[in-house]
């Protein structure tokens, strides 16, 4: 699984190991940055009984993840679950983004669960079976009249999840889409920051728009039932398992109630498709421009 150096990672990783898994738990700069939640994360494996191996993958590299996938295959036979979860919130106006920001956050944030996801897939298309968690947000399917780089990211996550999911399921493999609300971790003091100041600026309005309001009586929510949430997925038996979860209870508001309507939207248009009425495939005839009329 992508992504444990801190927040909802390194607790899926515990949670999951806890309950008897072989996780492969991997983050970035093992050896200089992180080397402190690597060692904790060992130490609290070792302690447990439980079975943690720490490497090393930056999910925008090819030849990164597939040096890791391919350390994880020598290790282990079989792959039971690969959680998505590495990603990067962003901050700032559209515009003020340079376009090199925009394609790395895609880069990481959208390709790179897809990039892992093409390194275990043969393993899992072979073994008929496995589970492949996308974690994305809430943002990533409504947008409260606001939007941005970062929900941009997750919209496109969440299309390239479910094209997976219609995809491998003739192979045995599940796909799961894991929407977390909002949630206290590290990710809003990693976020990407948009490059141009001065545009940044001539949005400062943006400032004054009504945010929500943080109640300090209420106990932040817990970023465990994000964990939780993954765990119920993969101990589901395959075939049973939903496609989308929505996670948490701040910022989540409706969304599930979204994807029950949008799965009944999908299913129509799926069984429109197979009336031949409304064939989607057109002869060169019917497809052709209508001529124009030629003058008197
Ligand atoms: N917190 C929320 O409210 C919330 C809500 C909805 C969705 N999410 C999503 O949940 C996921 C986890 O976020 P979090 O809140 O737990 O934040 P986090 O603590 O910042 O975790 C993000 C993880 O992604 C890793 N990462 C970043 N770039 C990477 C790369 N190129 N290759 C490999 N790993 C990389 C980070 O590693 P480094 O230590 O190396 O930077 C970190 O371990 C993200 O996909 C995020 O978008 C979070």
């Amino acid at each position: 699984m992508t992504g444990c150096s801190s927040g909802f990672g390194e607790l899926i990783a515990r949670t999951l190991a806890r309950d008897g898994h072989h996780v492969f738990a991997t983050m970035r700069e093992v050896g200089s940055r992180n080397a402190g939640h690597a060692s904790a994360l060992r130490a609290w494996a070792t302690e447990l009984g439980a079975r943690i191996d720490v490497l090393e993958p930056d999910v925008t590299s090819d030849s990164s993840v597939h040096a890791a996938a391919d350390e994880m295959l020598r290790q282990a036979a079989r792959i039971v679950v690969l959680v998505n979860n590495a990603g990067v919130a962003a901050s700032g106006p559209l515009e003020a983004f340079s376009l090199e920001q925009v394609e790395a956050l895609f880069g990481l944030n959208a390709f790179g669960p897809l990039r892992v996801s093409a390194a275990v897939l043969p393993t899992m298309r072979g073994q008929r079976s496995g589970l492949i968690v996308f974690v994305t947000s809430t943002l990533g399917r409504v947008l409260p009249r606001r939007g941005g780089l970062y929900a941009s990211t997750k919209w496109a996550l969440e299309g390239l999840a479910e094209s997976l999911h219609y995809e491998v399921v003739r192979f045995g493999i599940d796909v799961a889409i894991v929407e977390p609300g909002s949630f206290p971790t590290p990710a809003t003091s990693k976020a990407m920051q948009a490059q141009r100041a001065h545009i940044v600026a001539a949005y400062s309005d943006r400032a004054a728009q009504p945010r929500r309001v943080v109640d300090p009586a209420r106990a932040p929510p817990d970023p465990q039932e994000v964990a939780d949430a993954i765990k119920v997925l993969v101990d589901l038996p395959h075939g049973q398992r939903p496609l989308r979860t929505v996670a948490g209870a701040v910022f989540t508001e409706g969304v599930a109630e979204y994807n029950a309507a949008y799965e009944r939207t999908r299913d129509h248009l799926a069984a429109v498709l197979q009336r031949p009425d409304q064939a989607m495939t057109w002869t060169p005839a019917q497809a052709a421009p209508p001529r124009r009329q030629s003058g008197p």
